[in-house]
């Protein structure tokens, strides 16, 4: 392809990349991380991008941004796979794939308004990872099994 026919998002300086989001879930990902008009940050986004892994993609590049390990384990849930690169002076200085925990610990709200962590009590939200593939997480306390939907909606 002649060179004026491609345009990429340029390699950034120094933040986070976050690759290999599946199509469709970039808006998800920025949500999770605040990303509104504000920002006050250089944020890239590409949706619906050409994927040698996956078919399409979504991509996310975040500049002076280095991202918590509850972010990290917020964005498992919408986008599991993803990969994360720290970049410095240009360069990659570390590289990682995102992954759901077993235990999922204070990022997600029960959708039972009965569950005890919904009661005012400070009791804080737990569930196990049930599946992957589709993503099934269930309550600790009161067992409601949550679904893809159900738990993108409910990240605290
Ligand atoms: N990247 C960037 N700015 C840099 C360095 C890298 O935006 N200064 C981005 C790349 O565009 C890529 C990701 O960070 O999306 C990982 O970089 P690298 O490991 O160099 O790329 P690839 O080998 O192409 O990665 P992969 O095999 O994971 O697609
Ligand atoms: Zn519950």
């Amino acid at each position: 392809m002649a060179d004026d026919k491609l345009l990429k998002i340029e390699k950034i300086q120094k933040g986070t990349v976050i690759d290999h989001i599946p199509v469709g879930r970039a808006l998800k990902v920025l949500k999770i991380l605040n990303i509104d008009d504000d920002i006050g940050l250089t944020v890239s986004i590409a949706m619906h991008v050409k994927s040698k892994k996956l078919g399409l993609k979504d991509v996310i590049k975040i500049e002076e941004r280095i991202l918590d390990s509850s972010e990290l384990n917020k964005i498992a849930l919408v986008a599991e796979g993803a990969t994360i690169s720290i970049v410095e002076d240009y360069n990659v200085i570390k590289k990682f794939s995102v992954k759901t925990p077993d235990i999922i610990t204070g990022i997600l709200k029960c959708s039972n308004p009965k569950c005890i962590t919904n009661s005012g009590e400070h009791v804080k939200s737990s569930f196990l990872l049930v599946s992957k593939e589709p993503l099934v997480l269930k309550c600790h306390y009161c067992e409601r099994e949550m679904e893809t939907e159900d738990i993108i909606e409910n990240i605290q």
